[in-house]
């Protein structure tokens, strides 16, 4: 509590009513000067009148003052905002530009500059939102690249072994093969999605039959689904379609692998071409592994795998299906996951503008 305080109060009211009085005072005898000053000209006009017109002279001019204080004050608090503002515009702007996407203007919807406010900080949040992707698609290829290179230089020191039996050295030189190619189909996965997604590469668009696309490339995988002893049924309408040959070839090639890929030994893979009007949906229904529904939504991100942890020997870097699902958009169509855990798989790709007979 402050113990000066009541000594000093009772000056400074004293001090605050005489200012107040001198004001009025003031501001009296201007109107009384003012009115004085008009009935030179006019005749002054009986006693009572003339006091109650000076006096409401006296409270115009006080008003008039006041208001003129209250404007500039107004004005200048407006000025200060601005300029406020305008300072966090130019800072958050610099510190987007050393990539610091962590900015945040605070502005109301009347202020002249929320536009801008608004841009800027949509803006930081996306460039924040490709930031954090740029920095996972580096530890993630980074991942990729190091595991096999580990097993890569784990098996290359063991085969300096010269008392290793014959079908050991084999069996390490096979997982060296298989982990090679794990990585230059790692990097061939990887230009042809940036390739596909900047639009680097051109798309070459041209009629062929989609039927017979298919049956080619389940008879290239025959090797793999017969080692397998998959059985592998096709029921093809006859259909053409106007698209990238290659790229569409690479649609069913990733699908079958993985069908193929996570279906036990003696399971059983289903092709289907049918359409609807003219869109043609090809169905690829195996009886595998399966895929758990919160894991369907993020199969086509890359380099998701739902099991991470998995074995070598079934290698992949979960490009596939991120492949798919550019080149499928690509063509104006789109592609689906229906799976159960334990029972199998469903893909399927809707494709517009078929012509099928
Ligand atoms: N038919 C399927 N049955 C079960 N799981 C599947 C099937 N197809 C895809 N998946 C799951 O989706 C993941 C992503 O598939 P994707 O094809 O993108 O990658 P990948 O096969 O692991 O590697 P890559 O295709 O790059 O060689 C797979 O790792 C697998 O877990
Ligand atoms: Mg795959």
């Amino acid at each position: 509590m402050n113990r000066d305080g009541g000594s000093h109060g009772w000056p400074r009211i004293v001090l605050g009513f005489g200012l107040i009085f001198a004001v009025f005072a003031l501001f009296f005898a201007a109107g009384f000067g003012i009115t004085a000053f008009i009935y030179r000209y006019t005749g002054p006009p009986p006693e009572v009148l003339a006091h109650i017109l000076s006096g409401l002279t006296a409270f115009l001019l006080l008003g008039a003052v006041v208001g003129i204080f209250q404007a500039i004050r107004r004005h200048s608090d407006v000025a200060k905002r601005h300029q406020g503002i305008h300072n966090q515009l130019l800072d958050a702007l610099a510190q987007i530009a050393q990539g610091n996407f962590e900015v945040l203007i605070d502005t109301d919807d009347h202020h002249v500059h929320h536009d801008i406010a608004h841009a800027i900080n949509e803006m930081a949040k996306n460039l924040g939102t490709l930031e954090t992707m740029r920095q996972d698609f580096i530890s993630n290829v980074s991942h990729e690249i190091q595991s096999p290179l580990t097993s890569i230089r784990g098996f290359a020191a063991l085969l300096k072994n010269d008392s290793l039996p014959a079908e050991q050295r084999q069996h390490y030189a096979a997982i060296i093969e298989a982990e090679s190619k794990r990585l230059s189909s790692l990097s061939e996965n990887l230009l042809k999605l940036s390739a596909l997604e900047n639009g680097k590469k051109p798309l070459s668009f041209r009629d062929f039959r989609l039927d017979k696309q298919l049956e080619s490339v389940a008879l290239t995988l025959e090797p793999q689904w017969s080692a397998k002893r998959l059985l592998v049924e096709a029921d093809l309408q006859k259909c053409s379609f106007y698209g990238d040959e290659d790229l569409l070839s690479q649609v069913w090639i990733n699908i079958l692998h993985n069908a193929i890929k996570f279906t036990p030994e003696g399971g059983q893979i289903n092709i289907t071409l049918t359409a609807d009007g003219d869109m043609g949906v090809v169905k690829i229904t195996d009886t595998g592994a399966g895929i758990a529904p919160e894991e369907q939504f993020h199969i086509f991100e890359r380099f998701y795998k739902v099991d991470k942890a998995r074995d070598r020997s079934l290698g992949g870097n979960g490009l596939g299906l991120s492949l798919v699902k550019k080149i499928v958009e690509l063509h104006g169509g789109r592609v689906t996951v229906d799976s159960e855990i334990t029972k199998g798989s469903v893909f399927q790709v809707f494709l517009p503008g078929l012509h099928c007979v």
